[in-house]
């Protein structure tokens, strides 16, 4: 069965897919908007914190535990102990619910994309928002196409379309995304955003803003759902680990600022709100294209990189469910990917619907989608989270020093690995949902 396992052709490849999983819609669509709902830059300082010291840990034990044990989720649990099977179990369920909203947004994005296509006028964009995510037939055939689309790519294999995907758009997202900072920054008013996004106040710290930061950290370094285990199986040679980590974590933080960095100055100047939720983003943004010239064309390469970027993260989500059937029930990969299409399609439906006719139909009071996004970010994925840290430190004895040079640094991922994270994850999902 190894021998037939999929494996990275280089470690570049590795590094370039792991943060193609990481770079996506968490950054630019999720990362904005969950800011503007928390306080700004007191939201900032705890994410900054959180991605800095706590997640280090579970990103790097993630990656160590599909590199030693070589199997997807379930196998790599079970293979430290047969009981922990359902801990690995949770890992492909988390990834489908997580798939489940994840490509709705997607969705909206091709419809963007062809938007930026027709002659609407851009200033309308962002009141098109709330008709595009009402209509539930095109909301619905976007997100199928979205997903479809992630589907052929995992059906083709892992390597060829992320490479692309990766080497070439992702600079080219950076640059475009470089050149819109540049002209939020010119905005009148743009400091105001700033302002928000790099002053605290510290007197809006609340609990419920802790778990929403982690819940945002976790979710945007693709940590807790098995993804990068999922990858880092697929690692052959005995190379570091210690530096992919690293790249994650900067690349990733980089395109979060990056996002901030654009959207909140063009909020200020623009006189939105910075605590509109989901559609943020999708209302700012266009504001933003409309001040260009040949804006649409702008307007229209953006949306398509942005759809790259969400495109390699899919993948990294359906990877999970992917690779547990492909090795536990020894599905061909071909089977595999239209048994996950169905599923996702399933659940996602009701959630896209949530916007239009299923707009009063409330889970534990919120909507489909809110509650897919609130259970995955804030609840699975730091339970996942904990899980792992506590099998890989305490059963599979993953020790700091295999992988780390420096052994004062290898003797503190030790003590946090077994002791300071969890409890930190224990602490933040008790206050959080008290
Ligand atoms: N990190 C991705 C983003 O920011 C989303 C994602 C991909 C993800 N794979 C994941 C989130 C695994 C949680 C777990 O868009």
């Amino acid at each position: 069965m190894e021998e037939n396992r999929p494996s990275w052709s280089s470690r570049l490849t590795f590094i370039l897919a792991a943060v193609g999983s990481a770079v996506g819609l968490g950054n630019i669509w999720r990362f904005p908007y969950i800011m503007g709902q928390n306080g700004g830059a007191v939201f900032l300082v705890v994410y900054l914190l959180l991605i800095l010291t706590i997640c280090f840990v579970p990103l790097f034990a993630e990656l160590a535990m599909g590199k030693i044990t070589k199997k997807e989720c379930i196998g790599a649990f079970e293979s430290v102990n047969p009981k922990f099977k359902i801990f690995g179990f949770l890992n492909p369920l988390t990834g489908i619910l997580v798939a489940s909203f994840y490509f709705i947004v997607g969705g909206w994005i091709i419809d963007y994309i062809f938007l930026s296509l027709t002659n609407i006028k851009i200033e309308d964009y962002g009141s098109y928002f709330v008709t595009l995510i009402q209509d539930s037939v095109s909301a619905c055939v976007f997100t199928l196409v979205f997903l479809l689309i992630c589907i052929i790519f995992a059906a083709r294999g892992i390597k060829k379309g992320i490479e692309f995907a990766n080497n070439v758009l992702m600079p080219l997202f950076a640059v475009i995304l470089l050149g819109l900072i540049v002209f939020s920054l010119n905005l009148p008013n743009a400091h105001e955003g700033l302002i928000y996004m790099f002053k605290p106040d510290f007197s809006k710290v609340n609990a419920h803003m802790f778990l929403a930061a982690l819940g945002q950290a976790l979710f945007t370094l693709s940590i807790g759902m098995g993804a990068l285990l999922t990858y880092g199986s697929y690692i052959r040679e005995d190379k570091s680990i210690l530096k992919s980590t690293y790249t994650i974590i900067f690349s990733d933080t980089l395109f979060a600022l990056m996002a901030g960095i654009m959207i909140f100055p063009a909020i200020f100047s623009f006189g939105l709100e910075p605590n509109s939720g989901a559609g943020l983003v999708f209302i700012t943004i266009p504001q933003i294209f409309a001040q260009i010239p040949y804006g649409n064309i702008v307007s229209a390469a953006f949306f398509v990189l942005l759809f790259a970027a969400a495109v390699t993260s899919g993948i990294s989500i359906i990877e999970v469910p992917i690779a547990s059937m492909v090795e536990r029930l020894k599905l061909t990969r071909t089977k595999a990917c239209a048994a996950v299409f169905s599923i996702i399609a399933l659940i996602s439906i009701p959630a896209t619907l949530s916007f239009g006719q299923l707009e009063n139909f409330k889970l534990c009071g919120k909507t489909v989608f809110d509650f897919l996004d609130f259970t995955t970010s804030s609840i699975l994925m730091p339970l996942n989270a904990l899980f792992l840290c506590l099998i890989a430190g305490w059963f599979l004895k993953i020790k700091g020093e295999h992988f780390i040079q420096n052994k004062f640094f290898a003797f503190l991922f030790d003590i946090g690995l077994k002791y300071v994270v969890p409890i930190i994850l224990v602490a933040l999902l008790y206050v959080g949902l008290k």
